[in-house]
């Protein structure tokens, strides 16, 4: 039985929390948070109990019997906050963005590899389910060849981020880099999961909400060397919308992805619904609908990591790995700001 401490028990926390109860040889025996409140409504929700209940990691180190530091706190915290759990010897799982520079994220692997313990960063948009799908269709070289993808991610969600607004996530509005540093990181990770490390990278970025700081808009080309591929992403458009929008803001994110290949096109539908098209322009329905199911994602992305745990095995998205997709993440910053293409 893997011991779980978390850390950080606000809005993203609940699929954590959900996936450790659901795995079962996981057990949360340490609950932390620096916002009391906060920390036993969660601990009262999931019933977890009030003695393992903490309000600093130094705390929870000393006084709670855990193997595992699960940290589920912003960018800025992560350094210090693995820090003292590897300091502590316990394995580490580490929400994204993982730093917020590839220095940073490359001195927080350094201080995990020195002290002995695993560190797996939290990625968990590959393991929803249509991408998990793509992969192995991918894998049984459905399209043949690939020449060209386009990727594509649309809401129309922050130029409703008005002042007057309750958000989900209301540091959102803050962000100096906002769709690319907290978003972009799944994107681009999910891309190196499907279509391996690009050659090169150019992008465009646009800030279109008046209410953030950050940009909200963007394409980037990636290239290799026998094809290449586009992500579209905005959180600013109004394509894809279901109908008239609800007077609460939440995000309703719509994905869709097309993969070209010499022998067919493969279709993610921005409904879920997985095609296959031929060269003779027949489609076939290979699943009718795939889900954005978060909490699935989770329960997958966790079962890896104490799997790993077990077996020893690498984690897909170890701190180390994690630093690649952090690169395109400020490569995109650096490449839309000065025009530039970067060459790997
Ligand atoms: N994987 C995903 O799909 C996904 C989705 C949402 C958020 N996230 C990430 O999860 C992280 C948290 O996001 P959130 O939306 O839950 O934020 P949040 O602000 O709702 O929750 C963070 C919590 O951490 C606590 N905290 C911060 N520093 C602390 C410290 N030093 N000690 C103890 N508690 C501390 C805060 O009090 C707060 O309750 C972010 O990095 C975010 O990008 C990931």
């Amino acid at each position: 039985m893997w011991k779980i401490g978390v850390i950080g028990t606000g809005y993203w926390s609940e699929k954590h929390i959900k996936a450790w109860q659901f795995i079962s040889d996981a057990e949360i025996k340490g609950f932390c948070d620096r916002n009391k409140g906060l920390l036993f409504e969660k601990a009262d929700q999931f019933h977890v109990p009030t003695e393992y209940c903490y309000t600093s990691l130094e705390e929870m180190l000393s006084e709670a019997d855990i193997d595992v530091v699960d940290i589920i706190t912003p960018p800025e915290t992560h350094l210090e906050l693995v820090r003292l759990a590897a300091a502590a010897g316990k394995h580490i799982m580490c929400q994204k963005p993982f730093a917020r520079s590839v220095e940073e994220a490359e001195q927080i692997v350094s201080i995990a590899e020195a002290a002995g313990v695993r560190l797996m960063v939290t990625e968990n948009w590959r393991w929803l389910e249509p991408f998990q799908i793509i992969k192995k269709l991918l894998a049984e070289n459905i399209v043949g060849n690939m020449n060209v993808i386009r990727y594509t991610h649309t809401d129309f969600y922050s130029p409703r981020f008005a002042p007057e607004k309750e958000l989900p996530q209301p540091f959102f509005r803050d962000m100096p880099k906002l769709l690319f540093y907290e978003m972009g990181v799944h994107w681009l990770d999910t891309w190196r999961f499907l279509f391996g490390e690009p050659r090169r990278l150019y992008a465009e970025t646009k800030r279109v909400s008046p209410y953030t700081q950050g940009e909200d808009t963007g394409i980037i080309m990636l290239g290799y060397e026998h094809y290449f591929g586009l992500m579209d992403m905005s959180w600013a458009t109004r394509r894809e919308l279901d109908g008239q929008l609800s007077e609460q803001v939440l995000p309703d994110h719509k994905e869709q992805l097309v993969i070209e290949g010499d022998e067919a096109t493969l279709k993610l539908y921005n409904t879920g619904k997985l095609c296959l098209i031929n060269n003779q322009g027949v489609e076939k329905v290979l699943v009718e609908k795939t889900e954005l199911n978060y909490e699935e994602s989770h329960k997958k992305l966790q079962a890896h990591f104490i799997d790993c745990l077990n077996t020893g095995k690498e984690f897909q998205t170890s701190g180390h790995d994690n630093i690649k997709t952090l690169q395109l993440v400020f490569d995109t910053y650096d490449s839309a700001e000065n025009h530039k293409v970067h060459v790997y």
